[in-house]
């Protein structure tokens, strides 16, 4: 019985602010996987990845994907990079129902602007040129992973989290 729900997606699809919304109208706990990295090495996202590089910062994602994938009843909020490792996905499709939150790149663009340099991969000049290099990359693993999948264009965190509800009670 899967009874998290977890949520993918790349950066800026608004995964943080939808976990919000939907633990707050299931009355369940969010984790945060970034914040629980964070949580465990002592220091935020960017400083791991400049102090200790992006694979220390992978394996320790993989530690907490594996924490949070024992939980039960909770919304799971993931980093973008969650599908690069098969075993993450496993993981998570153990425990939860994977939601994939899809947006436009000039969407993904605008909220990396909005939130400065709190994301290592895109703290480039070319931002756009990176952002599509990763997604293609990329978009045939959140597919992949993705029970259900949502396009957050033009919709707010509330209007998301009452369409993945949807789905949800679609299913039961
Ligand atoms: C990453 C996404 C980030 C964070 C890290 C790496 C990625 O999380 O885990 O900077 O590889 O896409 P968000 O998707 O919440 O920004």
């Amino acid at each position: 019985m899967k009874s998290n729900i977890a949520l993918i997606g790349f950066m800026g699809t608004g995964k943080s602010a939808v976990g919000s919304e939907l633990s707050r109208r299931l009355g369940t706990d969010l984790v945060e996987v970034d914040d629980l990295i964070a949580e465990r090495a002592g220091k935020s996202i960017p400083e791991i990845f400049s102090e200790d590089g992006e694979a220390a910062f992978r394996k320790l994602e993989m530690e907490a994907v594996a924490e949070v994938s024992r939980r039960e009843g909770v919304v799971i909020s993931c980093g973008g990079g969650v599908v690069l490792d098969p075993k993450n996905v496993d993981r998570l499709k153990m425990s939860s129902v994977v939601v994939l939150l899809t947006a436009p790149v000039e969407e993904i663009l605008h909220r990396a602007d909005r939130d400065g340099g709190s994301r290592p991969l895109l703290n480039i000049p070319d931002r756009e040129a990176r952002v599509r290099e990763l997604l293609t990359f990329r978009q045939p693993l959140y597919l992949r992973a993705a029970d259900y999948i949502v396009d957050t264009s033009g919709l707010n965190p509330e209007e998301i989290a009452e369409a993945i509800i949807g789905c949800l009670m679609e299913e039961s």
